[in-house]
């Protein structure tokens, strides 16, 4: 979950560090450092609890020199986020520092063999280890060699980790390395760069290159990468990447917060996955790497993700038994990690679905159902990613870089990347004829400017906002595809405001839930113009029975539901109920930022979250 970055070159390196750290800072945030090493090599560091700009502030009184250093972000997994477990960490004789993404499994064991060898450690992290394991190395085996010595670390480590380590008896030099967690290093004519993911480097660089498992990259101040495998074997080709977007697309541009921006960015979002994507034979989905045949064969679909990706798979199940008539199974991939009896045809096939590509628990559950004999499939944003890496096909989303916590362009793209595999499916097995999938497509084309609509109305989300004051506690409702849009409403309230909020479909809220409801409980009903709208305005009329106060997400001109709501989040005519949780969510995600600012936190990063949740 924690960033890494590293530079080594002919500038100062503290400066790029602590850009790099900024724009890695969604990855974790509540603790950051940096380390330098000067020429005559000496160590200097700052590290402290908080954010990057903390950091900033310390990092200017210190005044850092030296061209090569590291710098990290965290999100706490072993002890809590105070100054000293903040990364980097140094060896017992303060020449070695390292930063660390992931999590290491046996350094208990470890750390109780390093203090019988006379180890002191001065955090409660598993991370201190790693830098002692190497000063045993580089006192030992490795005679010296950095990169040796980091590969006898390694040796020795269970679990995950992305490092970059730097010594001050080889000033200048850094090695970094992965296994489990992602690290991309690139070659400039400034000097050589690493980082966690490609966010950093897009201010340098277009190209990239990613590193395998138990690579080791010894970065050197002329821009040179020199890159062994597991044997110590020189790498010839190393998978690259290019970064197809600009710098300033994961800047904020004149929005307050990044939230607010990748609200905005829906509309664009989806005319750019759209685009192309209607040919010649029916829907164009050559990631899918599968044949017709194939695709014809698939009997059974299990779809795995977590969170907001989970909330799109349910409608992507949804859209998948209606226009391909193949049974799919939504599958948490936490839960589904555990399940020892899971089923599968021979010709089932998995969906994983997940923004960043990094997710563990749905990277874990991916090569659990390919260790099965499954197709698997990946819908993410992320370029390169790991998900991405793994799969058999992938369907980028093209969102554009997420970064508040909190998704929303990724949420609706996604469904709509699975609305396109719908359709692909249906025209493969026969069951939508190449008429009806140029319907539906022309269906998905009016999301863009639906989303405008919704977009120009925030006014009533910054409304309805007022209605959650003074309160603790709430229920979203709605059936059908829209009781998902109750959850992922539910869930965008609770991650950035804090405030309690219970999802629910619609009908079985009298089973239990319509207990919380009292004078003046906030509820918000996705009522649209469907073929359930009747039912879900009973069960409006039920929680008016007991004061409850009702916000409605409902269809223009639906003058049964104006009449019954305190306020009216107004969604324009859609042509086609699946359409509609595409569109209505603007609402409800814009809805989730008002409250959240009312009450004064910041939106983009909500305490105790990480945006890539890259440990089980
Ligand atoms: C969404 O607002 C959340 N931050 C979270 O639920 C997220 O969707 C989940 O962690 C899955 O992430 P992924 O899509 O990157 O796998």
């Amino acid at each position: 979950m924690c960033g890494v970055v590293g530079y080594t070159g002919r500038n100062q390196a503290v400066d790029w560090l602590l850009d790099g750290l900024a724009t890695l800072e969604y990855r974790g945030y509540d603790s950051a450092g940096v380390q330098v090493v000067s020429s005559s090599g000496n160590l200097h560091g700052v590290k402290c609890a908080g954010r990057v700009a903390t950091l900033r502030e310390r990092a200017a009184v210190a005044n850092l020199n030296g061209t090569c250093g590291i710098g990290h972000t965290r999100w706490a997994t072993h002890g809590a986020p105070t100054d000293r477990n903040a990364h980097p960490h140094l060896d017992g004789t303060g020449r070695i520092a390292v930063v660390h993404n992931g999590i290491i499994e046996n350094y208990q064991e470890l750390r109780r063999e390093l203090m019988a060898a006379g180890h002191e450690f001065l955090s409660e992290t598993d991370t201190e280890v790693i830098p002692h394991l190497i000063q045993e190395a580089w006192n030992g085996p490795a005679k010296g060699d950095l990169a040796r010595a980091v590969r006898y670390a390694c040796d020795r480590l269970e679990g995950a980790w992305a490092l970059a380590v730097v010594c001050s008896e080889v000033p200048g030099q850094m090695v970094v390395t992965r296994n489990g967690s992602p690290l991309v290093v690139t070659s400039t004519e400034d000097g050589a760069y690493a980082a966690s993911d490609v966010m950093p480097l897009a201010s340098v660089a277009t190209q990239v290159t990613q590193l395998e498992d138990n690579d080791i990259a010894t970065l050197s101040p002329d821009g040179s990468i020199q890159i062994v495998d597991r044997n110590g074997a020189p790498v010839a080709n190393p998978a690259t990447l290019t970064i197809d977007w600009d710098a300033s697309a994961a800047r904020l541009g004149g929005y307050s917060d990044f939230m607010a921006k990748e609200i905005s960015e829906q509309p664009e979002a989806i005319e750019r996955l759209l685009k192309d994507r209607l040919g010649e034979h029916g829907i164009e989905l050559d990631e899918l790497s599968l044949t017709k045949a194939e695709l014809a064969a698939v009997d059974r679909i299990v779809i795995i993700a977590c969170g907001t990706s989970y909330h799109v798979g349910l409608i992507a199940k949804a859209a998948i038994e209606r226009w391909a008539r193949i049974p799919v199974a939504v599958e948490f991939a936490s839960e589904f990690n555990y399940d020892e009896n899971y089923l599968v045809t021979d010709h089932t096939m998995c969906v994983v679905i997940t923004q960043s590509g990094e997710t563990a628990d749905t990277l874990t559950a991916a090569r659990r159902m390919r260790g099965m004999g499954c197709t698997v499939f990946a819908i993410t944003n992320v370029l390169g990613s790991t998900a991405a890496r793994e799969s058999d096909g992938t369907l980028y989303i093209q969102a554009g870089p997420e970064v508040a916590v909190a998704s929303t362009k990724a949420y609706t793209a996604q469904i709509v990347a699975s609305f396109l595999l719908a359709l692909r499916l249906g025209l493969a097995n026969g069951t939508l004829a190449r008429e009806e999938v140029e319907r539906h497509f022309a269906d998905l084309e009016r999301i863009p400017d639906l989303m405008r609509e919704v977009l120009a109305r925030r006014w009533q989300d910054k409304q309805a906002a007022r209605l959650f004051q003074g309160k603790h506690s709430s229920l979203f409702l709605g059936r059908n595809v829209n009781s998902t849009t109750a959850y992922e409403g539910a869930l965008k309230l609770k991650e950035i405001s804090y405030l309690h909020a219970e999802a629910y479909p619609a009908g079985e809220m009298k089973h239990g839930p319509i207990a919380l409801i009292e004078g003046g409980f906030p509820v918000v009903a996705i009522v649209p113009a469907d073929h359930v709208h009747d039912k879900t305005v009973s069960n409006i009329e039920e929680c008016l029975a007991r004061g409850a106060v009702v916000i409605g997400v409902a269809t223009d001109g639906d003058e049964k539901v104006a009449k019954l709501c305190s306020q009216v989040l107004w969604v324009p005519q859609c042509p086609d109920e699946l359409v509609v949780p595409v569109v209505a969510i603007l609402h409800l995600q814009m809805l989730a930022r008002y409250v959240s600012r009312d009450r004064g936190y910041d939106v983009d990063k909500p305490r105790n979250l990480a945006k890539s949740v890259t440990v089980e």
